[in-house]
């Protein structure tokens, strides 16, 4: 997708290897690439959200992993190097599966293999995934696609409205995004669409990331406050719901950007169709119930007591609330399968449920 008319990826390898990212906290204000020298910078870079989005965190530790494979050759016992860089990797963000996905590959896949021949090999099996996840936006903005085709039959003279909650776009993955993929395809095949981004406090992936992302492509969208969605479907004024996942269970539970729950109620109260934008690599095969089993990231209090924004001359940071006041700040909240009425993965368009990805993913599923 576009960036000032060029075209980018979220993360890529410059001509001396260096491990390029665009730093998504400046954005929209500042389009800036920060470099990543070593594992620990990654780790850094993930934490602090420099890039963000499941898909994205994923490919960033994979390139993570083939630094520290070039590391671990300067080291005196290079697996254990390469284990305890895998395990930091793991642990910089708690929800999004993408990132133990990730991790987990290449390391199983490095540790069968003589560590010299660890940084190439490394660098092939990013690129893999990095080239996969693009394939998988590509084949979800296919498969939701006709979800929009669909609507613009119901509703032939207007733009079909679409909500969407945090950045579930292309800078949360490499190109396309998710729940934007499909809306991106409709948007180029002349579709008339409109969205209504949810700012998503605190710190505002919708107002920041996905209007900038969606205004460099061109796509009519108007960004709204958080609790908001719920009015707007109460009055005809939402055809369509598509957000992204951090982890969805194999029992098709949702955990998304918290906030994402209420759009769901929301949304089945008013009989407005709620669709996730699920790539197997954010589907958790192994867990059964999201509320029990996935981990939610408690992040900063000061990310809900301070809030950024820029100033006519520089970017700067304001406090919201009492100095003293506390506050709590839940990244993520799960979506029972029983709220949302379908996923959009590379494979094909599923119900939540086991039947439904057991139809899709069978060899993920233990014979029985
Ligand atoms: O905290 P973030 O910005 O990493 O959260 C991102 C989301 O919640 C996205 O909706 C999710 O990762 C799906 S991205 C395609």
């Amino acid at each position: 997708m576009r960036i000032h008319h060029q075209p980018y990826h979220t993360i890529w390898l410059s001509e001396a290897h260096k491990v390029q990212v665009i730093d998504q906290r400046l954005l929209p204000h500042r389009f800036e690439v920060k470099q990543l020298a070593d594992t620990s910078s990654v780790v850094t870079a993930i934490a602090d959200m420099v890039v963000r989005g499941a898909p994205l965190i994923g490919v960033t530790a994979a390139f993570g992993m083939y630094l520290a494979s070039k590391e671990a050759l300067q080291n005196n016992d290079p697996k254990a190097y390469l284990q305890l860089a895998a395990q930091q990797l793991r642990s910089a963000r708690p929800t999004a599966v993408n990132l133990a996905w990730a991790v987990d590959q290449l390391e199983s896949i490095l540790m069968k293999l003589p560590p010299a021949s660890w940084p190439e090999r490394a660098l092939e099996l990013a690129e893999q995934l990095k080239a996969d996840d693009i394939g998988y936006s590509e084949a979800m903005g296919e498969n939701g696609l006709p979800l929009i085709e669909a609507l613009t039959q119901q509703h032939p003279n207007r733009a079909i409205n679409i909500l969407t909650h945090c950045n579930a776009g292309w800078l949360a993955t490499i190109d396309w995004g998710t729940a934007t993929a499909p809306i991106y395809k409709a948007h180029r095949k002349g579709i008339p669409v409109h969205v209504w981004v949810d700012e998503t406090r605190p710190r505002n992936q919708g107002a920041s990331l996905t209007a900038f992302e969606l205004g460099q492509e061109g796509v009519p969208h108007t960004v709204i406050a958080d609790n908001t969605g719920g009015h707007l479907m109460q009055h005809g004024m939402v055809d369509l719901v598509i957000v992204g996942t951090d982890r969805t269970t194999a029992t098709g539970d949702v955990a998304n950007k918290i906030g994402t729950y209420l759009k769901a109620l929301a949304a089945f109260d008013n009989q407005v169709p709620f669709y996730v934008a699920a790539p197997s690599s954010s589907i958790d095969f192994q867990l059964q119930d999201g509320l029990s089993e996935i981990p939610i990231e408690t992040r900063d209090a000061n990310e809900v007591k301070w809030i950024q924004g820029w100033d006519g001359d520089r970017l700067t940071k304001v406090l919201l609330t009492p100095e003293d006041s506390p506050a709590v700040n839940y990244g993520f909240d799960v979506t029972p399968a029983r709220l949302v009425t379908g996923l959009i993965t590379e494979r094909g368009i599923c119900t939540a449920s086991e039947a439904g990805l057991r139809g899709l993913f069978p060899e993920r599923f233990p014979n029985d």
